[in-house]
């Protein structure tokens, strides 16, 4: 069974949403570890709840690398085969991402590469597209980059408020986090460039 390393700072649902595709056996993958690295990142305690092997590596205070090697000492004890980013708001460094090449993916609210960074809800209501959307990619050196794995577009109606719309979006978060992750871990695809390639007979991943 794969291993899948979760890497989160706050609510977790989408944590969640991959647990339970794992315990449902949706996803043939085993969540071997769930990194935190907030005391007060609610997916934590849901970890615990759910008799998950949690750790707690606080990041206040210490430099970027520094605690870049603490969380992929633990990754690499806990032996993951994919890195999951589920929440995590902290910018990785390139010695980090060097140690999991083309093993760690991310979901980000937006259709990328439209609105990277924080609130990607919210600047896409506030801008008046009328499709919004989210992505699974590959984390590459920069902010919500690297290769695109899966996208999901939602409508925007004028009755929407940014709540609204981020609850639109975070139900396709669910749906396509755990496709995506699936597509990685069994090997189907090939990386051209930007491009991530599906080889014959592998789904289209949207
Ligand atoms: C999700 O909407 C995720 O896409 C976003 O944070 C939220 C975490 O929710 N990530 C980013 O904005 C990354 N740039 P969750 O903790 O309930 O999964």
């Amino acid at each position: 069974m794969k291993r899948l390393g979760i890497l989160l700072s706050g609510r977790g649902s989408n944590f969640e949403a991959i647990a339970r595709n794992c315990a449902s056996g949706k996803l043939a993958a085993e969540i071997a570890i769930v990194i935190a690295n907030r005391e007060d990142a609610q997916g934590l305690e849901t970890a615990r709840k759910m008799g998950l092997p949690v750790a707690l590596l606080p990041s206040k205070g210490l430099a970027r690398e520094d605690h870049d090697r603490q969380v992929a000492a633990a990754l690499k004890a806990a032996a993951v085969d994919l890195v999951v980013l589920a929440g995590y708001m902290r910018i990785l460094t390139a010695w980090f991402i060097a140690q999991f090449p083309l093993r760690i993916v991310n979901i980000h609210p937006a259709l990328l590469p439209s609105f990277p960074g924080l609130d990607a809800q919210h600047q896409a209501w506030e801008y008046g597209v009328r499709y919004a959307g989210c992505t699974v990619h590959f984390v590459d050196e920069k902010m919500d980059s690297g290769p695109i794995l899966a996208q999901a577009v939602v409508p925007v109606f004028d009755s929407d408020t940014a709540e609204t719309l981020s609850n639109r979006i975070l139900a396709e978060e669910h749906r396509i986090y755990s496709e995506a992750i699936a597509l990685v871990l069994n090997g189907q695809f090939r990386v051209e460039g930007r491009r991530v390639v599906r080889l014959t007979g592998a789904r289209n991943g949207n």
